[in-house]
């Protein structure tokens, strides 16, 4: 059975069944339904206000659609997936119930301004929930941020322990990638909230359309400003999979180390069993396979990315087809980042941190060396000589099998005469890190400061 088609006329015979299936996109447009019926109810009103159709005619198609819609939600009615696209399919079914009227509606318009429409209704819909999310992870994070605002564990660089921090602070790093990233998708959304109806196929139209007036009444803050890029821009959907590109960047580089951390080797933390799984032959494996999946889909998103931006490099203004493209790419992104997210979420709420391993780990990598070398700054040795005696202190302990913790002073007395007993106080993890209050640092009192103003910020997020 051949397609249902809003384009006969032309032709003279039936397109072949291979056509119409390579063509189609209601398998993945009919999403766009309600955004669909929006935008019709108000070109609708919008044309009989201008005088284009009757307002008897706009309020047929008014309830038609209402009712189609509300028909296709209590699942009275299926959408016809042998339809071309929604558009199609929602333009048919209305001239089936309400007859000429349901002709009318497609006067001034072109299925081009209006995909170009639904997808940025659909996308500005999208955020929203993808943005909660983003709030709730950061608010657990803050929540954990602030239990362990003093718990020490070591800081890396080039994952060698480098300096003590606070798993707090560690934890508040990620809310601060997280708060640009809904910077990010809000600001795609300021760009990407004006309409393209109007614009028609390409050269906009003959009719006086009042552009303002359909932009107004769907929420939207304004209108495209030229014909050509209104149909064909989709810097839009390119811009929200960057934007959720860098969502799993950071959600990834998080997963890497709750991995790390859940390991033997580290034992930062424990996953909780319900978000963890087994191994089928080695019974003493717990897996972290969500954080490993969510690192794995990033891959995927980023997949989205390169083909959005790969369909519409080197396109001629203004649509084509290539551009149906565009929906199964953007789509799967939002898919994939709140699928991730809504697991990712209850996996770090749930972990027990081990604050004991983190600081036997933090006691036994010279991570305070640093902080012996300021000590010899602080009685006047400039820091390049103060580095080099320290890095013989190091090398001494290797050698002893000791720590700066555990070295005598006698032996510190050898290399450089101004250690005394308090330099012992001076490198003891809680001072290493007490001491590091600079704006931005890991200090507790830092660390709590840093909670109470993200959750500043998310309350005028939310
Ligand atoms: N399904 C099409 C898309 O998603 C709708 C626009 C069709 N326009 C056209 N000229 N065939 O891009």
């Amino acid at each position: 059975m051949s397609f249902m088609k809003l384009w006969t006329g032309r032709f003279s015979k039936q397109t072949d069944s291979v056509t119409d299936d390579f063509n189609s996109s209601i398998s993945f447009d009919s999403r766009m339904v309600r955004e669909d019926i929006a935008g019709s109810i108000a070109h609708a009103a919008m044309l009989a206000n201008q005088g284009i159709i009757s307002q008897n005619d706009a309020k047929a198609i008014q309830s038609g659609l209402s009712d189609i819609l509300a028909d296709i939600e209590s699942g009275k009615i299926l959408i016809d997936m042998k339809s071309e696209d929604i558009h199609t399919f929602i333009e048919s079914e209305l001239t089936a119930r309400i007859g000429d009227a349901g002709k009318r509606l497609h006067t001034g318009r072109s299925r081009n301004d209006q995909v170009a429409l639904d997808l940025r209704l659909y996308i500005k819909n999208l955020v929203v929930p993808l943005r909660r999310q983003i709030c709730d992870l950061i608010a657990v994070l803050c929540e954990m941020a602030e239990k362990h605002a003093s718990t020490v564990m070591p800081g890396y660089t080039h994952l060698q322990r480098a300096q003590p921090i606070t798993f707090g602070h560690h934890l508040m790093a990620y809310t601060e990638m997280f708060l640009r990233d809904i910077g990010r998708l809000d600001d795609a959304t300021k760009r990407m909230d004006v309409s393209p109806l109007g614009s028609g196929a390409l050269a906009s139209t003959t009719y006086p359309l009042d552009r303002d007036a359909v932009a107004h009444s769907l929420g939207l803050s304004g209108v495209t400003h030229n014909s050509l890029d209104g149909v064909s821009d989709r810097d839009f959907a390119i811009e929200m999979a960057a934007a959720m590109s860098l969502v799993m960047v950071h959600l990834s580089r998080f997963s890497e180390e709750i991995i790390l951390w859940s390991s033997w080797e580290f034992r930062f933390i424990e996953l909780d069993d319900a978000f963890s799984t087994g191994s089928s032959i080695m019974p003493q494996k717990k897996n972290p396979d969500i954080a490993e999946l969510v690192r794995g889909k990033s891959g995927r998103v980023f997949g989205d990315l390169m083909a959005l931006l790969t369909v519409m490099k080197g396109l001629p203004l203004a649509y084509n087809k290539d551009m149906q493209e565009d929906k199964e790419a953007l789509f799967d992104a939002f898919d994939t980042v709140s699928m991730c997210l809504t697991a990712f979420i209850p996996m770090i709420k749930t972990m027990r941190v081990l604050p004991q391993n983190m600081r036997a780990a933090a006691a036994s990598g010279f991570i305070n060396a640093t902080d012996c070398a300021d000590y010899l700054v602080g009685k006047g040795l400039p820091f390049r000589d103060a580095y080099k005696i320290t890095g013989s202190l190091v090398a001494l302990c290797i050698e002893m099998g000791l720590t700066l913790e555990t070295l005598p002073l006698n032996q510190y007395r050898r290399l450089c005469g101004l250690f005394d007993e308090d330099i012992y106080d001076a490198i003891s993890l809680d001072e290493c890190v007490n001491k590091r209050c600079v704006y931005g640092g890991p200090a507790p009192g830092n660390v709590l400061m840093q909670v109470r103003r993200v959750r500043e910020i998310l309350k005028s997020c939310r």
